[in-house]
C-alpha cells in the first residue's frame, strides 16, 4: 500500500515536473516565443503607441515595427525640400525604449506620393532628370535621417503591373523617369545608407503570374549589381485565399531567387469580397457589414486555424521567411475597416477593438511556441 502511495505521490512529482518545464518553456507573448529567431511585426502610427495600453501590448508582442503611413513620401516631404520627421521619429524612438527594430515602409510608391514629386503643376509628368533629381533627394535626406536607426526600407512598394501581359505598372515615376526608377530607387537608398537592408514590396505577389514578374525584377537588379535583400509577400488575404500550398511555392521561389522572404503586411479579411490583393485605388461605393458587433465564435475560430495553417508555411523552411508583420494591432486599427468600402467592423488581426487576444492570437501563438520553444515571457 506504501508502495503504491510513493508511486503515486512519486508519478505525481514527475507529472508536476513536466508541468513547470511546459510553463517555462511556452511563452505567453509572440516575441517570447520567437526568441529573437524571427522578426514579429506590427504596422502602427505613432499616435496609437501613444495609448497606454495599445502601447505596452505592442511592447510586449512584437520586436519589430512598420509605421503604417507616417514614413511614406507624403508624410515625410509633404512640400518639395519641407521635411517633416516628427511622427516617424515618434516611432523611432518607442521601439528604441523597447528593444524592437523598425522597417521604413516606403521610399518609391504611386500612392502617398505629393503631386509635385513626379508630375508638374497641370498633371504632366516632369521631365526625367527633375524627377530623377526629386526621387534621389528624398531617398538621400530620408535614408540619412534614419540610418542606424532602421534594419531596412521597402525601396520600392507595388511597381509590378496586375494585367497579365504587362510587367511594369505605370506609376508617376515611370511615367516621368522611364523603367529605369526602380533600378535609380535601389541604387540611391543603398548610397545613402550602405548598411541599411533593400526590399522591394507588393501584393499577390504569391500568385504565380506576379510572382515571375518580381523573380524578373530582382534578378534584373541583381544582374546589374544593385543591392536588394528581400522580397516582402504583403499577405493582404482572406478564409479562402490564397491556399497555403500557393504561399509556400512562393516562398521557396523567392529564396532560391536568393533574396530573404518577408511577410509583411498580414491580415486575413473576415467580410466576402470580390477582389484579392490591396489596390488601395480599387473601392466600392456599398456592401455589406455583416459581423458590427463582433465576430461569431465559429468564425474567430476558424481564422485562427487559418492563421495557423499560414504561419505553418511560413515557418516550413527554417531561415526563409525571415519576418512576419501584421498590418496593424487591434481589429479597430485596420485599413479593411475602410477598404474596399469605408466605414465597416472588419475582424483580420490577432486582438479585437477591446484588445482582448482573439483565437487567432492563441492559434499564432501555439505555432510559434512548437516552432521556436519560446521562453517564459
Ligand atoms: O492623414 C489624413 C487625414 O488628415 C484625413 O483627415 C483623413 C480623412 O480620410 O485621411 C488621412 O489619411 C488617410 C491615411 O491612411 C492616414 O490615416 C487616408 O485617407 C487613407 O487612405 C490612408 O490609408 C492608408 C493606405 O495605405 C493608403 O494608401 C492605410 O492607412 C494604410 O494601411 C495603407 O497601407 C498600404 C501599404 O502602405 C501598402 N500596401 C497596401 C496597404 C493597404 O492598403
Amino acid at each position: 500500500m506504501r508502495h503504491m502511495r510513493n508511486l503515486v505521490c512519486g508519478g505525481m512529482i514527475l507529472l508536476a515536473a513536466a508541468a513547470g518545464a511546459r510553463a517555462q518553456s511556452e511563452a505567453t507573448t509572440l516575441r517570447g516565443a520567437v526568441d529573437d529567431k524571427l522578426l514579429i511585426g506590427a504596422a502602427v502610427m505613432s499616435y496609437q503607441i501613444e495609448q497606454p495600453r495599445l502601447g505596452a501590448l505592442v511592447a510586449a508582442q512584437f520586436n519589430c515595427l512598420t509605421g503604417e503611413n507616417e514614413f511614406k513620401v507624403v508624410s515625410l516631404q509633404p512640400e518639395p525640400g519641407q521635411f517633416n520627421f516628427g511622427p516617424a521619429d515618434k516611432i523611432i524612438d518607442f521601439a528604441e525604449q523597447h528593444n524592437i527594430k523598425v522597417v521604413g515602409h516606403n521610399l518609391c510608391w504611386h500612392n502617398q506620393i505629393p503631386a509635385w514629386e513626379f508630375a508638374d503643376a497641370d498633371g504632366n509628368p516632369l521631365p526625367r532628370d527633375k524627377a530623377l533629381a526629386n526621387l534621389k533627394a528624398h531617398i538621400d535626406t530620408v535614408c540619412r535621417h534614419f540610418r542606424g536607426k532602421v534594419i531596412g526600407w521597402d525601396v520600392v512598394n507595388e511597381a509590378i503591373s496586375d494585367s497579365p501581359n504587362e510587367f511594369l505598372r505605370d506609376t508617376p515615376a515611370r511615367k516621368a523617369i522611364g523603367d529605369d526608377y526602380i533600378e535609380k530607387a535601389f541604387e540611391f537608398a543603398h548610397e545613402a545608407d550602405p548598411d541599411a537592408e533593400l526590399y522591394y514590396n507588393d501584393y499577390n505577389d504569391e500568385e504565380p503570374g506576379k510572382r515571375e514578374k518580381v523573380l524578373r525584377l530582382v534578378k534584373m537588379l541583381k544582374d546589374k549589381g544593385l543591392r536588394i535583400d528581400g522580397v516582402g509577400i504583403q499577405g493582404h488575404w482572406q478564409m479562402h485565399y490564397p491556399a497555403p500550398s500557393v504561399v509556400d511555392d512562393a516562398i521557396v521561389a523567392f529564396h532560391n531567387a536568393g533574396v530573404k522572404v518577408m511577410i509583411s503586411e498580414l491580415d486575413i479579411d473576415m467580410i466576402p469580397r470580390r477582389q484579392t490583393g490591396a489596390e488601395v485605388g480599387a473601392t466600392e461605393k456599398t456592401g455589406a457589414d455583416p459581423y458590427p458587433n463582433g465576430l461569431p465564435a465559429n468564425l474567430a475560430e476558424e481564422q485562427g486555424k487559418r492563421y495557423a495553417d499560414l504561419f505553418k508555411v511560413f515557418l516550413k523552411h527554417p531561415g526563409y521567411v525571415t519576418r512576419v508583420t501584421f498590418w496593424g494591432t487591434h481589429d479597430g486599427t485596420s485599413w479593411l475597416n475602410d477598404w474596399p468600402v469605408r466605414g465597416r467592423h472588419n475582424h483580420p488581426l490577432l486582438w479585437d477593438r477591446q484588445l482582448n487576444p482573439k483565437p487567432a492570437f492563441f492559434a499564432v501563438l501555439k505555432v510559434l511556441n512548437e516552432t521556436f520553444g519560446g521562453h517564459s515571457s
